[in-house]
């Protein structure tokens, strides 16, 4: 018999993260997997979300986003990165961030090209591109500083390659790429006439003085880029599903066109929420980045009471760990004990690797989370150093 679907949907399993989710609540744990906060939304945007559905903004809006979104998109990447786009030819909003990346990567890749891919990756990334038929080329971050070799990077382009996806900050690893790395990156893609598409949605995310470089900023860059951002982590709406695409008239044509067919638009009355949020002073920021870099600096220590290893994040909210101390086999089974009998869900490092073995020993947690859920995590954790000593 035939199978009954598509041999591409076979190629991928289904996201580990939402599979810990879904464990979580089941045990009634914590859940540290999946990053989102638990925390309120700012008050601004939520009332103008009711007011936009009150004041019936309750049809399609425009396929590639509602002018006042697009035009407050544009003011605020101004403001932030100095880089003009227009948002009649330039921007193209999505469902999220998450649609942005798929559609980027159907409007620009052929089956057989090749796609630069730094790992351990943001999972989505594995499937995108399995689903335009491009051929992922990983590039390694390495443990500590998740630096990788210019030298490996440079022999990952050839003329087959027609983009390379970049995150910074990173999603799993914390690594906030310095504007050195980013220029080898660049110098690679104007050589090979390749796309960098950046996905920079935590953008406002960066602890310890690091600096968030745009990579349409660098020299030559700008006509050859696509950036990606939403708002889902810079305003704590993880569910209003509105990412955004920032790209040269040619390209954005290409992403509207598949963006249209995809899902016709983003949601009408949480654009025109998104459009105040683009309005928020510098203080919103500079709170936002402040109450991350206290969860941090409580949940790092924290884990490594616990026993862990942890790679210190500069950016995003994730932590990325070593579990070698607890002496087991595999990350599956391990985040398996870790939600099933302590009460705590994280995510396997091996989903953020093409070779699964690479990431057997590495588990990530995320600290989106309230102060007092924090501390209900860390106060089960420390079950966990009972049972290592037992053990
Ligand atoms: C690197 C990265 N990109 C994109 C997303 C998803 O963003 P959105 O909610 O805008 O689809 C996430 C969410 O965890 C992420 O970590």
């Amino acid at each position: 018999m035939r199978l009954p679907v598509s041999h591409r949907s076979t190629l991928f399993t289904e996201s580990v993260i939402r599979e810990m989710t879904r464990l979580c609540q089941q045990h009634g744990g914590v859940n540290l997997a999946q990053g989102f906060p638990d925390f309120p939304a700012p008050e601004a945007i939520k009332q103008e979300a009711a007011r936009a559905v009150e004041a019936d903004v309750n049809q399609y809006a425009i396929t590639w986003g509602a002018r006042r979104l697009r035009e407050a998109l544009a003011e605020k990447t101004r403001r932030f990165t100095g880089i003009a786009y227009d948002p009649e030819t330039e921007i193209t909003v999505c469902c999220g961030s998450t649609e942005c990346m798929a559609a980027t990567m159907l409007a620009l890749v052929d089956p057989g090209e090749e796609v630069v891919v730094f790992e351990p990756f943001y999972e989505n990334y594995g499937p995108d591109a399995i689903l335009c038929g491009a051929q992922p080329r990983f590039v390694r971050l390495r443990e500590p500083d998740w630096s990788f070799d210019p030298q490996e990077l440079e022999q990952s382009f050839n003329n087959r390659t027609k983009a390379i996806i970049i995150n910074t900050p990173n999603n799993p690893t914390g690594k906030v790429f310095t504007r050195a790395e980013l220029e080898q990156i660049a110098a690679l893609c104007r050589r090979w006439d390749a796309v960098a598409v950046t996905d920079e949605i935590y953008e406002h995310i960066v602890y310890d003085g690091a600096e968030h470089v745009s990579v349409a900023s660098l020299d030559g860059m700008r006509e050859r880029t696509v950036t990606i951002s939403g708002i889902s982590k810079t305003y704590s709406v993880t569910g209003w599903r509105i990412g955004h695409c920032l790209a040269p008239p040619p390209i954005t044509g290409a992403i509207r066109k598949v963006h249209d067919f995809l899902t016709v638009g983003a949601p009408a009355p949480l654009q025109e929420a998104a459009a105040v949020a683009m309005a928020f002073p510098d203080a919103y920021y500079q709170r936002l980045a402040d109450g991350y870099r206290e969860r941090r600096d409580f949940l790092v220590p924290a884990l490594e009471g616990a026993g862990f290893k942890a790679f210190k994040p500069r950016g995003a909210y994730y932590v990325m760990t070593d579990i070698s101390g607890f002496g087991f086999p595999d990350d599956v089974e391990f985040a398996r004990y870790l939600v099933a009998d302590i009460g705590v869900a994280a995510v396997p490092g091996s989903s953020f690797y093409s070779d699964r073995v690479s990431g057997r020993q590495r588990l990530r947690f995320h600290f989106a989370r309230r102060r007092e859920t924090l501390e209900a995590a860390v106060q089960r954790l420390g079950r966990l150093g009972v049972r290592a000593s037992t053990s």
